[in-house]
C-alpha cells in the first residue's frame, strides 16, 4: 500500500545542515543505513520511528557524539568532519540528548554556561582562571527572558529544585542560548507531563522563530504534528520517508514507520 507524494516544499533559503548517505554499523547491527536528512533555518523538522529505527544513532553523527562510517555531513554547505561534541558546538550545533544534561546541583545561570563560562577580564580571568559570575547571570537572565521561559522566577535556584519542564527548559534554553543556528533535542518531553510539554514545545516553536533549524525527536505524535514543519521517517535504520503535516496524517505517519505503507515520493 502507498501513501499519497509529499508536496516538495519551496524552501525561502539554504539548507544549515545536511546528511547525506550516513552508515554507521555498531558490530553486526546496522544503525544507520545510507541515510540523508536536510534542515533549513526557521524549521522544526521531527525525526519519528519505532525503538531502534536509528533516531538517536542519527542525531549522535550530527552532534558529534559519534562518527558516521560513511556519509558526509554539511553545515551552511560546507562538509565538516565533527570528531567529538565540542566540534560541533563550535560550528553552531546545540544538542539536548535522551538523558538530560543539566548538573543539577548548579544554578540555572552556571547550567547554562556549563563548559563554556566567561572569565573576568584581565590576569584575574586568563591567569587565575576567575569566572565573571556577575556577567553569567546577567546573560543568562537575559536568555531566558529572550525565549520566554516565564515559569522560572530566580536564576540563581539550583536546577535541583526545579519541575522537570523546568530542567528541561534549561536544557533547551543552553541549546538555544549559544546554539546561532541548529538545536536537536532527543525526546525532549518524554518524562513530561502536559503542562510541562507544553512549555518545552513553545521555547521549539521560539527557537524556530527565532530562524534556528530545529531538530526534534519524539514519540509523541500530537506533539510532532502539533510543532512540525516536516518530518523525517526513520525504519529499520533507514529513512523511509520525509512528509508534513498537511500532507499526511498522523494515521499515515505510524504506517510508514511500521512498514504497513510506502511513501511514493518525498519532500526534500
Ligand atoms: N553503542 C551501540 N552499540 C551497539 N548497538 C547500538 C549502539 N547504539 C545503538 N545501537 C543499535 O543501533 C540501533 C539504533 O539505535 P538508536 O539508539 O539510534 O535507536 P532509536 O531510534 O533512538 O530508538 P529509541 O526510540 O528506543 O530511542 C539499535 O538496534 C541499537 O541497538
Ligand atoms: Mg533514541
Amino acid at each position: 500500500m502507498t501513501t499519497a507524494p509529499t508536496p516538495t516544499p519551496t524552501p525561502t533559503s539554504a539548507p544549515v545542515l545536511e546528511a547525506k548517505g550516513l552508515v554507521k554499523v555498531f558490530g553486526r547491527v546496522v544503525g544507520l543505513n545510507d541515510v540523508d536528512l536536510t534542515l533549513y533555518p526557521g524549521e522544526v523538522l521531527a525525526v519519528i520511528g519505532d525503538n531502534g529505527a536509528g533516531k538517536s544513532t542519527l542525531i549522535k553523527c550530527l552532534s558529534g557524539a559519534l562518527v558516521p562510517d560513511q556519509g558526509s555531513i554539511l553545515v551552511d554547505g560546507s562538509e565538516v568532519n565533527f570528531k567529538r561534541p565540542q566540534d560541533a558546538r563550535e560550528a553552531g550545533i546545540e544538542t539536548v540528548y535522551q538523558t538530560l544534561a543539566v548538573a543539577p546541583a548548579l544554578d540555572i545561570a552556571s547550567n547554562l554556561f556549563l563548559a563554556r563560562e566567561i572569565r573576568r577580564k584581565g590576569v584575574l580571568g586568563s591567569v587565575f582562571r576567575m569566572l565573571d559570575t556577575g556577567e553569567m547571570k546577567r546573560q543568562a537572565a537575559d536568555h531566558i527572558k529572550r525565549l520566554g521561559i516565564s515559569t522560572l522566577q530566580n536564576i540563581n535556584q539550583a536546577v535541583e529544585t526545579l519541575s522537570g519542564g523546568q530542567r528541561q527548559s534549561v536544557a533547551v534554553a543552553r541549546a538555544g542560548a549559544f546554539g546561532g543556528r541548529v538545536v536537536i533535542l532527543d525526546e525532549p518531553t518524554a518524562a513530561l507531563g502536559v503542562r510541562e510539554t507544553g512549555q518545552v514545545l513553545k521555547l521549539v516553536r521560539d527557537l524556530r522563530d527565532q530562524g534556528l533549524g530545529v531538530i526534534l525527536i519524539s514519540h509523541n505524535m500530537p506533539n510532532v504534528f502539533d510543532v512540525a514543519d516536516r518530518i523525517h521517517i526513520q525504519r529499520l535504520g533507514g529513512c523511509a520517508g520525509v512528509i508534513t503535516p498537511q500532507s499526511h496524517s498522523m494515521e499515515d505517519a505510524v504506517a510508514i514507520m511500521t512498514g504497513a505503507k510506502k511513501l511514493v515520493a518525498e519532500a526534500r
